[in-house]
């Protein structure tokens, strides 16, 4: 009797402490990325707002700032991000191998095969493991979202084949993987931040960057004279979903396996959406002059880069790449 009292106590604490403690809890969250409202990283991010907003009935509020409003650059967000400066952030692999190295692993060139091998492997234990591996430096990474296949483009030529891009100066993402894989294809590589690639294309300070249809899109980079895209796809950029540590410890485990839950959903319908419009806009670069190169020789890109592979192979052994490569 007197065992049965202790426990249903016990049991009424547990369950008055937790219900209480989640409809108490109350936040305005700030959710930054480098990149416009149209473009679907904040298209995602607007429809996890609402989604959080809806399920915590308005307990937790998501303020979006895109467009590098929150930092000059991924790097000085994610930043943020570890400081607790920032809640949330949409980013791309770019910077991160400097948080988190074992990230560097998604960013050779020609590892993904197509978008279903890009699921497989995201979606799986291996995705899992490396968003785990950046609770290591403070931050929670909650899901994949997407950057889409990387396209090379530039302001002099129809770029074919590797041979044709030969001595090219192009900026890249501040990561030593992509800067290796350019350096050996034979192009002029220069890491850069993204706030200052618009006008250093504009200036002519480069020829030639390399980024996803819907980046090339909502930046609107025919007018910073971009006249050529080579459907290259040399390598799959993933943007994981990143939360402050300090934020997401803050918050109870309802709401934790929630933001957690609401992450992965968003992913899918955010892959889906930048995966579908990619077609129309392409079209649509096209109506604006930009000369969009189909018949690109991927296998001389990939036979250039692959000297890349050999580079880190004491920090990613064969087997690591093939598990990816191979993964069912
Ligand atoms: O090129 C980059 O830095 C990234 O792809 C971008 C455009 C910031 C999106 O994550």
């Amino acid at each position: 009797m007197k065992k049965a009292l202790v426990l249903g106590f016990a049991v009424a604490l547990i369950v008055f402490c937790i219900g209480p403690a989640q409809a108490q809890y109350k936040a305005t969250m700030r959710l930054a990325s480098a990149l416009p409202m149209d473009h679907p990283y904040m298209v995602g991010a607007q429809k996890f707002a609402d989604l959080i907003k809806e399920r915590t009935n308005g307990r937790i509020e998501i303020k979006l700032y895109p467009s590098n409003q929150l930092g000059k650059g991924e790097r000085e967000m994610t930043e943020g991000i570890q400081q607790g400066a920032i809640d949330l952030l949409v980013t791309s692999t770019g910077p991160l191998g400097g948080f988190s190295p074992s990230i560097n692993i998604l960013d050779f060139p020609f590892l993904f095969r197509d978008f279903n091998h890009v699921d497989l492997v995201m979606d799986g234990p291996i995705g899992r493991k490396l968003l785990d591996d950046f609770e290591k430096v403070n931050i929670k990474a909650l899901s994949f979202w997407e950057n889409g296949f990387r396209h090379l483009t530039n302001s002099k030529l129809e770029v074919k084949k590797v041979a044709d891009a030969k001595g090219l100066k192009i900026r890249t993402m501040e990561n030593k993987v992509h800067l290796s894989a350019w350096k050996d294809a034979g192009l002029n590589p220069t890491p850069m931040a993204w706030g200052e690639v618009y006008t250093a294309l504009q200036q002519k300070v480069i020829d030639g960057q390399e980024n996803p249809i819907a980046v090339f899109y909502s930046s609107k980079f025919w007018d910073a004279g971009q006249k050529y895209f080579s459907l290259t796809a040399h390598v799959y950029s993933p943007s994981p979903f990143l939360m402050s540590k300090k934020t997401y410890d803050s918050m109870p485990k309802e709401d934790q396996e929630l933001f957690v839950k609401t992450s992965y959903e968003t992913g899918k319908f955010q892959r889906k959406i930048n995966r579908d419009a990619e077609e129309a806009k392409l079209k649509e670069m096209a109506a604006k002059g930009v000369a969009i190169v189909r018949d690109v020789d991927r296998e001389s890109f990939k036979k250039a880069m692959a000297p890349t592979y050999e580079a880190f192979s004491s920090q990613f052994p064969k087997a690591d790449i093939e598990a990816i490569m191979n993964a069912k």
